[in-house]
């Protein structure tokens, strides 16, 4: 596009301010500009006119879980299939590394983000720790992606090198680059962070698939004999990856799919709920909750709505390719967005001012064909990390740690 048909463009879509600095700028930032401007999906923008919280959904209904005690009953041959595929090379794990961690306020990526009281502890370091336990137990490496955004891969590769991996085997490790979407503020208009730089930020955990596929990592996972791909989060210290018990389970289920989950800690708890929706595998958000998901209780007297998810997640690679053209939906999330102002100055927001727009993971589940619900104990494998204190934190993570006997 030559600079005329951008500024009709941009006039028809209301973005006009993305060129206010057009003319301060060099031969090379105008032209650097005009590519971004292209490369923008203006349509996610129109998803702030549909209300998140009010969202059609089909038929829910509850959706039990294999439970923890069912899982001791059978944990021998769970683990003996798990530790089987694994050892065949079968499966393989896909950190999500793209996330900016606002609520932690950390600048750097959250893996790279320390612990430690008495020592260095780093968040990377002890998701390698927990997978080197299983790796250690079947005498093979799993090959390990880690997905980040074009702003923190550079640090991320970077301090994985330079950390030897924390004794994993940098040959088994795939790095790729998630997709960007744009931020706004919250009335629609898209934020610039320089006066040649359109602000695009990381366009949330759940459209990882596609950039895995194009970044070759697909492929060199099946060379590897891979068929099931374990997808954790960055921020869960204590969460176990590559489960062998998880992934007996799951293969032993006949799903196509599993979801490791918790029982609700209390019925308003904000967590994801994993139910049935038209039949299928569907989470249903902590804001979508009816007071019957809240309350309802089952003949047992336990929530009839009961399982939360924990961001852990098995998928079978065959039904990833069957869906992978299906779009997923694009939530519209509040975050604290730095941009420049109308004066030209860099600002950095105390608090959310605008919007990011996200395809989540969750989603992904309900495309699937089934999904195994998997209990775990809450206390032994649910310590995520997003804010410094409080619900979910450092402060709640580091007792989990010492609960489990983990050095800090
Ligand atoms: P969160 O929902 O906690 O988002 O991510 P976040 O961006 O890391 O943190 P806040 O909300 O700004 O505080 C859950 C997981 O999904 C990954 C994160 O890195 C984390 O492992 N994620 C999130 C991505 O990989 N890409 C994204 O675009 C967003």
């Amino acid at each position: 596009m030559n600079l005329t048909e951008v500024k009709k463009m941009l006039e028809e879509k209301g973005q006009s301010h993305l060129l206010k600095y057009y003319d301060e700028l060099s031969d090379g930032g105008k032209e650097n500009l005009i590519k971004q401007i292209e490369a923008i999906d203006f349509s996610v923008i129109c998803e702030i006119e549909k209300d998140e919280h009010e969202k059609e959904r089909g038929i829910i209904k509850p959706l039990g879980a294999l439970t923890i005690q069912q899982i001791e009953e059978n944990r021998k041959e769970y683990e003996s299939i798990g530790m089987e595929a694994i050892k065949e090379g079968k499966v393989g794990a896909l950190l999500l590394a793209g996330g900016q961690g606002t609520r932690l306020g950390y600048d750097k990526p959250k893996g790279m983000f320390n612990i430690g009281e008495t020592k260095e502890l780093y968040i990377f370091e002890c998701i390698i720790n927990n997978l080197m336990q299983v790796v250690n137990k079947a005498g093979a490496w799993i090959p390990l992606a880690i997905m980040t955004s074009d702003i923190n891969y550079e640090d991320t590769v970077n301090f994985l090198s330079e950390h030897n991996y924390f004794g994993y085997n940098g040959e088994y490790v795939y790095f790729f680059i998630q997709d960007m979407s744009v931020t706004t503020d919250f009335n629609g208009k898209i934020h610039l962070t320089e006066k040649g730089k359109v602000s695009f930020s990381p366009n949330g955990n759940g459209g990882w698939y596609t950039p895995f596929v194009n970044a070759g990592i697909r492929d060199e996972f099946v060379k590897h004999g891979v068929e099931w791909i374990n997808v954790f989060a960055v921020d869960n210290v204590l969460q176990k990856i590559a489960d062998p018990c998880f992934v007996g389970a799951t293969v032993k289920s006949g799903c196509v799919s599993g979801a490791k989950v918790v029982s609700k800690a209390f019925p308003e708890e904000k967590i994801g709920l994993l139910c049935t929706e038209d039949g299928k595998p569907s989470i249903v958000e902590y804001y979508e909750m009816t007071d019957e998901m809240m309350y309802q209780k089952d003949e047992n007297g336990k929530p009839l709505f009961n399982y939360g998810v924990i961001l852990n997640y098995l998928f079978r690679i065959d039904e990833l390719d069957r869906i992978i053209d299906n779009p997923l939906p694009i939530h519209v999330v509040e975050k604290k967005v730095p941009y420049i102002d109308e004066n030209g100055n860099y600002t950095k927001p105390e608090k959310p001012n605008g919007y990011k727009y996200e395809k989540l993971v969750l989603d992904l589940i309900h495309l699937m064909r089934d999904c195994l619900s998997y209990e775990v104990v809450r206390d032994k494998e649910f310590a995520p990390i997003k804010n410094l204190t409080g619900v979910d934190s450092l402060e709640s993570a580091r007792k989990l740690l010492e609960k489990n006997g983990i050095e800090y």
